[in-house]
């Protein structure tokens, strides 16, 4: 099976699907791969690296008409020298995969839908743990994160952290990032690391310890709203909570030297933060950094990808931040492909699973039929949207209501069926337990209703914590079996029945497990954060 990273015709991209390392690795998954010649020039991989790596070299024309795969980082746009668009040169039976934004571009699903051919967009992978490893845009936002940092600083003219010279006192810069997503901790992470001070705003509160861990301090407004939306992502807030943000950036940009902003919600467009007020408010010789500038940008003045001037206070938009450490971005882009290469099965079992949910997730086009979205997926563990109650809220009816899914249908909702199973449950338990107690001895009911309320707390705290917070839960079961293990050890030692003897060895057994485990996962998240 050929997959062919082909050069990219969008102006001004240096980014390339993959340096030599993905062509190693490609060939690993089983692969042969093709290089269209020059497709790595701009991000420093030259021909003759490819082939030494193992690849193939083809003309643009050879690698549309011989791959079975193409990988691409841009989505498909008309090819100057072949003089056809990049949707009609994918041959018959064959995959694309590349960054296609299927919200925004209709009219390429229009010209994909009813060919025999499979799209899989790399900006759809859902955000979920087991999809890291795939989640391209994160390897993109990370990179423009800290790439914002540097452009800050080339235009910046002072130094990031403070110093005491012979020649006197130069304080440090003050860095606000707003949007501590995967963009903004990246730019704090990179702001902190030449020394400044620097402060993160963010919609959703559970951010704030990350921003926090960083060494950077968590601004609040006075204005109470969870801004967290679904799959990780956030949601629009209200005008009311938008103002109560400005003003607190209007406070801060007399005081601050750079703003970097990546406030934005997947498919919206930006809301503006930093009106031309604001930006103006700021010292001569600030910089603002827009990595929204694509979508509109955050703040009024920004022009995407370029630098304005504003009496002193500059203003980057580029749009291409990821791009500017090509070489680095197309190895991450192409480790993530190599990912999704081996989640779609590697050469030898290469298919769409409809059942895997990333594979589901990015498949925008399946033999030619439009597949996307894809059915909705209540992620396990994921904490429950808490509304606020509406002051104009219908009084409670006990006849069926009616209740948003979020995909627009809507489904039944049965208060009063769900009332009955409760209490049926409850009465069979309670009957259950009556009879238990009138025939069993007392020790054996005192420690039946330990057990029965340890699997319910138990299974409260995991069912209530956020996936989030598993790590810190699972240092409380270390806890929890260090307990256990004191008392499998005490009934190891009772030689009173060789069953109490053995159920303790299990049980030291099975909570040293958990224990060393727990160490052992502990240690590898450790080890992510160490220099
Ligand atoms: P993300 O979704 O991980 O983070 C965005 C953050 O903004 C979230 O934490 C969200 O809660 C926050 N946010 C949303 N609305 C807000 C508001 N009104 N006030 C304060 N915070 C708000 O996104 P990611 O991956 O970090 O990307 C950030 C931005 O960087 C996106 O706009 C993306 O398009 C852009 N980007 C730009 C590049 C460039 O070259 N300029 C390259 C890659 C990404």
């Amino acid at each position: 099976m050929k997959v062919g990273i082909a050069r990219e015709v969008f102006p001004g991209e240096r980014r390339v699907a993959g340096n030599t390392d993905t062509v190693q690795r490609l060939r690993k998954l089983g692969f042969e791969v093709l290089v269209e010649k020059g497709a790595g020039a701009l991000a420093m991989c030259a021909d003759t690296a490819y082939v030494e790596a193992g690849a193939t070299l083809r003309s643009a024309k050879e690698l549309w008409d011989e791959s079975d795969i193409v990988i691409k980082v841009r989505p498909p746009m008309d090819h100057p020298e072949l003089k056809k668009h990049e949707t009609e040169l994918l041959k018959d039976g064959s995959t694309l995969i590349s960054f296609f934004w299927p919200a925004e571009n209709k009219e390429l699903i229009e010209k994909l839908k009813g060919r025999p051919v499979n799209v899989i967009a790399m900006d759809a992978v859902p955000r979920i743990s087991r999809a890291q490893k795939l989640d391209a845009l994160s390897s993109m936002a990370n990179m423009a994160g800290y790439r914002a940092i540097i452009e800050a600083a080339n235009q910046f003219g002072r130094f990031f952290t403070g110093q005491i010279t012979a020649a006197g006192k130069m304080p440090p810069a003050k860095v606000m990032i707003i949007g501590a997503g995967v963009a903004g901790l990246a730019a704090i992470g990179a702001a902190k690391g030449l020394g400044a001070i620097v402060r993160a705003f963010d919609t959703r509160p559970e951010v704030k310890e990350q921003v926090e861990s960083m060494g950077a301090e968590f601004l609040e407004v006075a204005y109470e709203e969870d801004g967290s939306g679904e799959g990780g992502y956030a949601k629009l807030m209200s005008p009311e909570f938008i103002a109560a943000e400005m003003a607190l950036f209007e406070a801060q940009a007399r005081d601050v030297d750079i703003i970097v902003t990546t406030a934005l919600i997947p498919g919206k467009k930006a809301p503006i933060l930093i009106t031309e007020k604001c930006a103006r408010m700021m010292k001569p010789g600030s910089v603002i950094v827009d990595l929204a500038a694509e979508r509109g940008g955050n703040c009024e003045l920004t022009v995407a990808d370029e630098i304005k001037d504003y009496d002193g206070v500059k203003v980057i938009g580029y749009t291409d931040l990821p791009g500017r450490m090509a070489l680095q971005a197309s190895q991450a882009y192409g480790t993530n492909l190599c990912h999704m290469l081996d989640e779609l099965g590697k050469a030898e079992g290469f298919k769409f699973d409809l059942e895997n949910e990333v594979v589901r997730g990015s498949l925008i086009i399946h033999e030619g039929e439009l597949i996307w979205p894809p059915p909705k997926v209540e992620p396990k563990g994921a904490p429950k949207a808490v509304e606020k109650p509406k002051v104009e809220a219908k009084p409670a009816s006990v006849e069926e209501e009616e209740e948003d899914d979020g995909w627009g249908t809507r489904a039944k909702k049965e208060p009063q069926r769900d009332f009955t199973k409760n209490n049926m449950t409850l009465a069979l338990g309670g009957t259950l337990l009556l009879l238990i107690g009138y025939g069993a001895p007392q020790t054996f009911l005192m420690h039946l209703t330990v057990f029965v309320l340890a699997i319910f707390v138990g299974y409260q705290i995991i069912w209530n914590v956020t996936a989030a917070l598993h790590t810190p839960l699972m240092s409380v079961t270390n806890a929890i079996s260090g307990i256990i293990i004191v008392a499998g050890l005490l009934q190891v030692t009772d030689t009173a029945t060789a069953a109490t003897s053995i159920l303790g060895a299990i049980a030291v057994l099975v909570a040293t497990i958990n224990i060393s485990g727990g160490f052992l996962v502990t240690q590898r998240m450790l080890k992510m954060f160490h220099r």
